[in-house]
């Protein structure tokens, strides 16, 4: 076992845990880079880390983000992009340059090369100090889904029918409205970072989060790959933790 696991009473102990470690790593290195996730379970941290920012205890005047993925063929102005999300969750109530801000273009003309000006522009900024990562329910993270290959780097992805399900609520509910396809950060661009935190609440991750952690490295568990990575931080509540194989420390 090489993952550090914290197990909180609760999904709101989890992340005001993740605030406050994020709103540290600010103050350490006001530069921080920092790989984010959407999803519904990083709400309440973006949530408090907004709250923290308001209370100038978090400074992102100097940071810059990289979000994880986007829907192919979803502009970033339209209301079920990823940039809509993190824009009204979080940019838009914080203070930071604008300019720092990447995102994967959805709508652009030649998916291929955005996905290699990602990935440029990551190299450019000095790598991702902090990735923050959700797992889906099939044990993704990004939109990197189960499968026989992994890609490495950011590339487009074909998403499983579960995985537009899980977004439909982006689309009015409506599931046929979900594209069948994103750009993604690739495997090797997520296990780059030099530090990742992975969040997890619910018993419906207890399954995936059990694999992750308990199981072999395999690439139908696209998260079993982070037991390469000498620093990762598995922030769970009771409910996603309750398949582990051994009891793990509270946070
Ligand atoms: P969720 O998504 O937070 O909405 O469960 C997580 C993910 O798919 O990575």
């Amino acid at each position: 076992m090489t993952l550090h696991i914290s197990v909180f009473s609760g999904a709101g102990q989890l992340a005001a845990a993740l605030t406050d470690d994020v709103a540290q790593r600010l103050r350490r290195a006001p530069t921080l880079v920092l790989g984010l996730p959407t999803g519904r379970t990083p709400l309440g941290f973006y949530r408090r880390l907004v709250h923290v920012s308001r209370a100038a205890g978090a400074d992102f005047s100097h940071a810059t983000t990289f979000n994880l993925d986007e829907f192919l063929g979803v502009g970033p102005g339209e209301p079920g992009s990823y940039r809509q999300y993190m824009e009204r969750h979080f940019f838009r109530h914080i203070n930071i340059d604008r300019r720092r801000i990447h995102f994967l273009d959805g709508a652009a003309a030649d998916p291929r090369a955005e996905c290699e000006r990602y990935e440029a522009a990551i190299a450019a900024a000095g790598g991702l100090d902090l990735q923050v990562l959700g797992i889906g329910a099939n044990g993704h993270i990004g939109f990197n889904e189960p499968a026989e290959r992994l890609a490495a780097r950011t590339h487009v992805v074909r998403l499983r029918p579960g995985t537009r399900q899980a977004n439909a609520a982006l689309f009015g509910g409506d599931v046929a409205r979900v594209p069948r396809h994103a750009l993604s950060m690739g495997m090797a661009t997520i296990l780059h970072a030099r530090s990742i935190v992975l969040m997890a609440t619910g018993g419906e991750k207890a399954a995936c989060v059990s694999a992750m952690v308990d199981g072999p490295l395999t690439t139908r568990t696209p998260a079993s790959f982070l037991q390469l990575h000498p620093d990762v931080h598995v922030m769970l509540d009771q409910a996603a933790a309750r398949k582990l194989r051994t009891d793990h420390a509270g946070g």
